[in-house]
This record gives structure tokens, sequence and C-alpha cells, in this order.
């Protein structure tokens, strides 16, 4: 038949006129820190996410075997490669999202703010010159420290006088992708259909998901509630022990990128009711970033909605994370003014 001479897309939309990649609109992603453990799983995935019509990979090296490599696969996006600092502008240029998971990961017995030294000073830069290149994408930071790191790109493009707070984003979906994984297993319920917020940040208790808003719902005692909080606080450390050296998650966390960059595009494109959570510019309390629910659309956040009912269990929470939260905010927004 004649479909089948036409790519294998075409044969599902039915008509031409429902080829995706042919109606979405052009849209470049780029992604920094692509040859490393998260970026090289996150090109792939982004490789095959059809709303996506040019991908560039970035690293200080090794990005031209990985965009090689990659650019073979038949989906709709163009890749691009750029390898060294001289590359970053072409890079970036005309990106409408960039995603950052540059840096160095933890190794058993670190914190996250170990790490900060040597990653502020990487996103720093990297956003020092997404204020010149690329001013209006969506910035998706998944180095870590998160807490930090997100407020550090902050002031980078608030100098730049680049500033949105709508276009910027701590990435805290693995967060929401491990609470619905646990919850899913303890709670007897299908995975698929769960729904779980984590709120709060991107480290140890500061990560604080909200188990009594989960959907299905489903009758758990406390001690099930606290022991499923504590596997989430807990889970990036669980990765690390389990890695023993060799760095912490780079394949549920590629996973988890790929969603949150999934629903930047969609919210750019118009799709109504995207929401997932993020650490983002926030009055949601007292704290200047908060992650909590956002709504995505054409300019980045266009809603950052409220915590809901919270538990005592959870009020709780909310309390003991402040003070480590808005430290590391502060470290954050001091070292980019130093
Ligand atoms: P990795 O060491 O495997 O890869 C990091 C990559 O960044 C390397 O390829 C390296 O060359 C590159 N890089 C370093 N400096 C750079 C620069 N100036 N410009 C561009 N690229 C640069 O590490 P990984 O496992 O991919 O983790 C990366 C970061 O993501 C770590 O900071 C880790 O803690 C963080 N992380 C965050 C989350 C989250 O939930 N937000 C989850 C997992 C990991
Ligand atoms: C995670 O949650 O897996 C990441 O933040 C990496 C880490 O250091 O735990």
């Amino acid at each position: 038949s004649v479909l089948r001479t036409l790519p294998r897309r075409t044969s599902t939309a039915g008509t031409r006129r429902g080829f995706a990649s042919e109606s979405a609109p052009d849209r470049k992603v780029a992604i920094l820190g692509a040859a490393g453990g998260i970026g090289q799983p996150l090109s792939l995935l982004m490789k095959l996410n059809p709303l996506v019509s040019r991908l560039a990979l970035y690293d200080i090296a090794g990005t031209p075997g990985v965009a090689a490599d990659v650019s073979h696969i038949n989906t709709r996006s163009e890749i691009l490669g750029y390898a060294g600092e001289e590359q970053l502008g072409k890079a970036l240029e005309g990106a409408d999202v960039v995603i950052i998971p540059a840096g160095v990961p933890r190794k058993p017995g670190m914190t996250r703010d170990d790490l900060f030294n040597i990653n502020a000073g990487i996103v720093k830069s990297l956003c020092t010159a997404i204020a010149k290149y690329c001013p209006h994408a969506l910035v998706n930071v998944i180095s870590n420290p998160v807490n930090s790191t997100v407020p550090i790109a902050s002031e980078v493009f608030k100098k730049a006088g680049t500033y949105d707070e709508k276009r910027l984003f701590g990435v805290t979906t693995l967060d929401v992708v491990r609470a619905k994984t646990f919850y899913a297993g303890k709670a007897k319920v299908s995975v698929a259909d769960v729904n779980v917020p984590v709120v709060g940040g991107h480290a140890g208790v500061t990560i604080l998901p909200l188990f009594s808003q989960a959907t299905p719902s489903a009758n758990l005692s406390s001690e099930d509630i606290e022991a499923l909080t504590k596997r989430t606080q807990d889970g990036g450390t669980e990765v690390v022990e389990a890695k023993a050296g060799k760095g912490s998650a780079t394949l549920s966390m590629a996973y988890a990128g790929a969603i949150f960059a999934d629903a930047c595009l969609k919210g750019l494109n118009g799709v109504p009711d995207v929401v997932e959570c993020s650490f983002v510019q926030s009055t949601v309390t007292d704290l200047p970033f908060f992650a909590s629910k956002v709504r995505l659309g054409k300019n980045g956040v266009e809603q950052v909605l409220g915590l809901g009912a919270l538990s005592d269990y959870e009020k709780e929470g909310l309390e003991a994370l402040k003070p480590e939260l808005k430290s590391s905010i502060e470290k954050g927004i001091k070292f980019a003014n130093a």
C-alpha cells in the first residue's frame, strides 16, 4: 500500500495533516553536559521526543561521538554536536529549552552540598552564556546542589539583566518519579495511575513528598508513610551507595529530565493543563525559592500552585526543612554575588 512507503509515523497519524513532526513548531533544545552519565541517556530520550526539531548536544569533551551516535536515530530532530567552550555560543543560539546536567556527581558519604565548590562555578559560567546567547530560553537546572544552583542561576541572570522568574526551573521530577514508584509498591496500586506531589527542595529532608495527597488514595499506616517519606528523601543516596563510587542516578534522572523538558515544550506549544512539580521562584512559603506544583505555559511558569491541605506529619516536615533550604538558597546567592 501507499502507506507502506511512507514513514511509519504517518500511517498511525492517518493523514499528512496529522503528521506530528510537520505540524509541531520548530523547537530547539540544548543539553549542557550531554556526554555525561545523565547527558547521554537524556540525549537519547530527547531525540525520541517528536516536539524537538533541533537538539544541540554540548559538553567540554566527548560530544562528537555522542552526537554522531544519536544522529543515526530516525526521528524528527536534527542533531548538532558541540565540544569545548568556544562552541558553547553556537550550541545555545536559538534554544527554546536548555537542560543542564553538567557537573560532578556524588560518591558514597558525600552530601549534595559537598558538590557546591565545583558545580557552582560550572552553573555560573553556563548561565552567563545562556544570558548572552539565548536569554529567553526555559532553563532546566539538574546540576546539584539544586537548592543552591537555581539561586545562582537567578543571580547570574539578574546581573545580566535577563532574569525572568517564569523561565528558571530546578528539576525535582526524579523525586516525584521515586515517590510514585515507592507509593505504588506499598499501596499496591497500578504505578501508571499514581500521582504524588513532592515539594520543598532537592536534598535530604528538604524533599517533602505529600503522600496525604497521593492518588489513588490508600489507607497506609503512619509507619508506612514515614518509611515512604524517608525512602523518597534518601532515594538519591540509595543509588549513590549501590553504585559504590561510580556516580549517582543517571538513567532514572534522564527519564525524569526528559519528562520535565517535555512538559516545558508542551507548555511552550500551548498545550493546556501541563502541571509538574519544580523548584522555582515562589511565594508559596516565606522562602524565595520552593518546589511545588507549577502550571507550565507559553512563557514558562504560568502559575505556581499552592501546597493544598497538609497532614500534621507534612506540616512538621515543612517547618523542619525550612532552615536547611534557606541556608542553601543563601549560599547560592552569596556565591553568585561574590
Ligand atoms: P557525570 O560526571 O557523569 O557527567 C557530567 C558531565 O558534565 C560530564 O560529561 C562533564 O564533562 C560535563 N561538564 C563538566 N563541566 C562542564 C561544563 N563547564 N560545561 C559543560 N559540561 C560540563 O555526572 P552525572 O551523573 O551526569 O551528574 C551530573 C549532575 O547532575 C551532578 O551534579 C549530579 O549531582 C546531578 N544530578 C541531579 C539530579 C536531580 O534530581 N536534579 C539527579 C541526578 C544527578
Ligand atoms: C538524586 O536525587 O539522585 C540526585 O540528586 C543525585 C544525588 O546525588 O543523589
